[in-house]
């Protein structure tokens, strides 16, 4: 096992431990771009940054830069991951929309879209990206089978997925079917990863991605060949992780 693993007692621990890193990262480094996931995993971390924010902590000069957004929704959806980040982590942190970068998932060629927040991400470079994972061992959206080459694009969500984001929307039925999300290649370009995971749902996916191959089928067990990637776990996820095989 190459990756460096925390196990926590308990979530809003692991959610400290992680922002107390990225806002060391920020005091050295004020411009700093991050990147950032949506969904339940990384909320805990918005939470103590915004804690960091009120106890003085200038994030006013960051790049935050989204990992996918669903193709589809209304503009100003409130389960667009636009609205949500502006929700979770532009608003508690006080900061300006304008800091916030997210695919375009109105756009009239999403394919176009991608290409553009691609362009966007090379040139910001990401010093830090937060990602959680699927229970199908998905990052981002990249589903189980994406190439790990693959840069950001237009994918379809599985079965599974949208089930697992129903609980954010009315019924499982108005889950959108499509995304754009940064492609593998994209998260691996990022200087350094903190992942966050948390429950029972997804020790085995994140047992496959910390000590199982690197395949293609598990997307997130290709972070198994980036330099600087800690998995911050709670002890249920990480329950099958040093299981005797
Ligand atoms: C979100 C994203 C997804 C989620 C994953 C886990 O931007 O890209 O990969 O991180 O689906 O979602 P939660 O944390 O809600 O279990």
């Amino acid at each position: 096992m190459t990756l460096d693993v925390e196990i926590c007692s308990g979530t809003e621990v692991a959610g400290q431990r992680v922002a107390a890193r990225i806002a060391a990262l920020i005091r050295d480094k004020p411009d700093a771009v991050i990147g950032v996931a949506t969904g339940s995993s990384p909320e805990p971390v918005y939470r103590a940054l915004a804690r960091f924010v009120d106890d003085g902590l200038d994030a006013s000069g960051v790049r935050w830069f989204a990992l996918d957004e669903y193709i589809g929704l209304p503009p100003g959806h409130p389960q667009s991951y636009r609205a949500v980040l502006e929700r979770v982590l532009i608003g508690p942190l006080g900061l300006h929309p304008t800091s916030l970068h997210v695919p375009d998932g109105t756009a009239a060629d999403p394919e176009v879209a991608a290409e553009a927040y691609e362009a966007a991400i090379a040139g910001a470079g990401v010093d830090l990206q937060i990602l959680g994972i699927g229970g199908n061992g998905h990052i981002g959206f990249n589903e189980p089978g994406t190439p790990f080459s693959a840069t950001t694009h237009r994918a379809t969500l599985t079965e599974s997925t949208r089930r697992a984001n129903a609980r954010f929307f009315p019924s499982a039925d108005a889950v959108p079917v499509e995304c754009l999300t940064q492609g593998l290649a994209t998260i691996m370009r990022a200087g350094r990863i903190e992942l966050v995971a948390s429950g029972s749902h997804k020790a085995d996916a994140v047992a496959a991605a910390v000590r199982g191959p690197v395949t293609e089928q598990c997307p997130a067990s290709i972070l198994q060949r980036h330099p600087d990637v800690c998995v911050n776990l709670d002890t249920d996820s990480a329950a099958a992780v040093y299981e005797s095989s």
